[in-house]
């Protein structure tokens, strides 16, 4: 089986980023010149995903207005011969990828987000990125994993070492090692105090699900803070299924945070190749 489909779940409140996010989506919070979602889709492309499925929520119409054609721009690059920034509009959404839009009437948490793409996904693998979690790696990560999931064909979770103080914002995992990266998963838990916690890798918002996971989903109460938690369906689905965790190679900023957006934004424009060296320089000039 091939990963052919991925799930955005873009329908979160965003509260942790207010006031941006009063009146615009958190995914289309630009991180140099590009929006957070543009990032997961771009990554979910280049681990040969086609299919991009979004669960979109109020408030949320700048993300379907970003895939779409924009007639009056493009009319207007091409009318004053403006090449470079046609190709660069029309690269946003290539001509083989397909979008696909889908409405969570109520942000009842990541686990229901998830289940209401159950009718396009039906019964095949597939993936889902959170956009707040811009990450940064070579493979891009979901590339990683879809290239796992091409040998163990079961469900894999990105994870990733996290400070002792920092449990509570996290599923926490443990698991048997099966090789150097990949874990066969035995406990899930969605943000365990330090103490509670199995042990300090935490999931990172990547993950490759089987389709087993909707009947798991479905079959769950509110979980943590009253929503329908991922984290529960994963550990139903540990029970008849073989899950993987998978420690990725690469940097991951939390944007759905300040401060990961702040570090994500100077580490991602140093690294800019056009405007990576005046910034730096920019940089020195501050008398930190
Ligand atoms: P978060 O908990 O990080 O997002 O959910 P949030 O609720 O938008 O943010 P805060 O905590 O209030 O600041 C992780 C991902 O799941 C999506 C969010 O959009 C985000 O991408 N999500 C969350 C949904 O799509 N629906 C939900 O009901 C909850």
């Amino acid at each position: 089986m091939k990963i052919n489909k991925a799930i955005f779940p873009v329908a979160g409140l965003g509260t942790r980023f207010l006031p941006a996010t009063k009146a615009q989506p958190k995914e289309m919070l630009p991180v140099v010149d590009k929006p957070l979602i543009q990032y997961a889709v771009e990554e979910a492309y280049a681990a040969g995903i086609r299919q991009m499925i979004f669960v979109n929520g109020r408030n949320k119409r700048a993300i379907p207005d970003h895939f779409d054609t924009a007639y009056e721009l493009e009319a207007e690059l091409e009318a004053a011969g403006k090449k470079e920034l046609l190709a660069l509009v029309h690269s946003i959404k290539p001509d083989d990828m397909e979008c696909i839009y889908i409405r969570q009437p109520k942000a009842l948490g990541l686990g229901h987000a998830v289940l209401c793409a159950q009718c396009v996904v039906v019964n095949e693998p597939f993936a889902v990125l959170l956009a707040d979690d811009l990450m940064v790696g070579k493979p891009p990560i979901l590339k990683q994993m879809v290239e796992r999931f091409a040998d163990w064909q079961a469900s894999i979770i990105a994870v990733q070492e996290v400070p002792d103080d920092q449990t509570r914002r996290y599923g926490m995992v443990a698991g048997t090692p099966v090789n150097d990266r990949m874990m066969d998963m035995t406990h899930i838990v969605e943000k365990p105090a330090p103490k509670d916690a199995p042990s300090r890798l935490g999931v990172a918002g990547r993950y490759i699900l089987t389709p087993g996971i909707f009947k798991e989903i479905a079959a769950q109460p509110r979980g943590v803070g009253g929503e329908i938690q991922l984290t529960d369906g994963i550990a139903a689905l540990m029970r008849r299924e073989k899950v993987f965790a998978f420690r990725y190679e690469g940097r991951r900023y939390d944007c759905g945070s300040k401060e990961g957006f702040l570090e994500a934004n100077v580490e991602l424009a140093l690294m800019h190749p056009q405007l990576g060296p005046g910034f730096r320089s920019y940089l020195k000039t501050l008398e930190l």
